[in-house]
């Protein structure tokens, strides 16, 4: 494996890009507008150099890793890579689209980096559906250590082998997830950030006082809150419902303050409002 194309530039894809050029693969990143992904090269660029000052990264690296990075908005591209990872909106049918407009080598593999939708029925909207496997990263992707490969139904055991041989290339841990909804990391983590959420709409606790009661209670390197804005309020309501449908289970039921923030257009960093006010220079709790 050489050439690993990314669809989708936003803040996972820009980071799957980062992590396999830094690794030493010719990466090419695709999406719908070249302003996109251009944003996407200025936020690569400022986290390597991010990188080269706390020391994990030298400056010949970084690079060597922006040289290897083509940009595109020409999905046609990707017919010279390896393995196509899709990085784009979560949204099964645009994902079903893009995985239509794809034209790829025989021996290519394809891989969704969907934090909830289902492998096995997204592969059967592909050609290859021994060749499709999960591959979830965690955001950022620079600094989180861990990928989940999630093989569907129709998976080869050689391609589930190759994204392990592939996240170990980029320095990752992988572990293994069925194709349940929402895998092991975001089954087990959104509902103690739901949970969060619960509380706060009951008044058990500021959100400073929630934040602060994980950090130092439970060593949480960012507080729930903090981190449900930092994940997106939308994609957290998204996760939510997957696994309330998924399942039918209401031990899953979406917090409502999480619904009425998402209602309001309050998405967390991403929009400048969360649970925290992002407009100034330092994050303010807004309850
Ligand atoms: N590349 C990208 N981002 C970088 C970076 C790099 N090289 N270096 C730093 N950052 C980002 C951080 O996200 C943060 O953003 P900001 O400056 O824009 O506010 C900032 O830089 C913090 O930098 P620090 O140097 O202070 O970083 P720390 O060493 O304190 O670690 C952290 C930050 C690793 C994010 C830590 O707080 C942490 O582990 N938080 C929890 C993250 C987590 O749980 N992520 C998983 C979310 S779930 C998920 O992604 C699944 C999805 O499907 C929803």
């Amino acid at each position: 494996m050489q050439t690993i194309g990314v669809i989708g530039s936003g803040l996972m894809g820009n980071g799957i890009a980062h992590v396999a050029a830094l690794a030493g693969y010719d990466v090419i990143l695709s999406d719908v507008e070249m302003s996109r992904a251009e944003a996407a090269r200025s936020t690569i660029t400022k986290n390597l150099a991010r990188m080269v000052g706390k020391g994990t990264a030298t400056q010949d690296a970084a690079d060597a890793a922006l040289a290897r990075l083509t940009l595109t908005t020409d999905n046609a591209a990707h017919e010279a890579a390896d393995l196509v990872i899709e990085a784009a909106t979560e949204n099964e049918s645009v994902k079903a689209k893009i995985f239509q407009s794809l034209t790829l080598q025989p021996h290519t593999l394809l891989a969704t980096n969907t934090s909830s939708i289902g492998i096995t029925r997204l592969a059967s909207t592909t050609d290859r559906a021994d060749k499709f496997c999960g591959l979830h990263f965690f955001n950022p992707v620079p600094l989180m250590a861990l990928v989940e490969i999630i093989p569907g139904l129709a998976t080869s055991a050689d391609t589930t082998a190759a994204m392990h041989a592939f996240a170990t290339r980029l320095g990752k841990t992988a572990i293994e997830a069925a194709d349940s909804p929402a895998f092991i990391v975001n089954r087990i983590l959104c509902p103690m950030l739901n949970e969060a959420i619960f509380a706060l709409g009951e008044g058990v606790g500021s959100v400073v006082d929630i934040d602060t009661g994980l950090k130092l209670g439970a060593n949480h390197p960012m507080g729930p809150l903090t981190l449900a804005d930092f994940v997106g309020l939308d994609t957290l309501l998204s996760i939510m419902r997957v696994m309330q449908d998924g399942t039918g289970d209401p031990k899953y039921r979406p917090a409502p303050l999480l619904v009425r923030y998402v209602e309001a257009g309050w998405l967390g960093r991403k929009s400048g409002r969360g649970f925290y006010d992002y407009t100034g220079p330092e994050p303010v709790p807004t309850r």
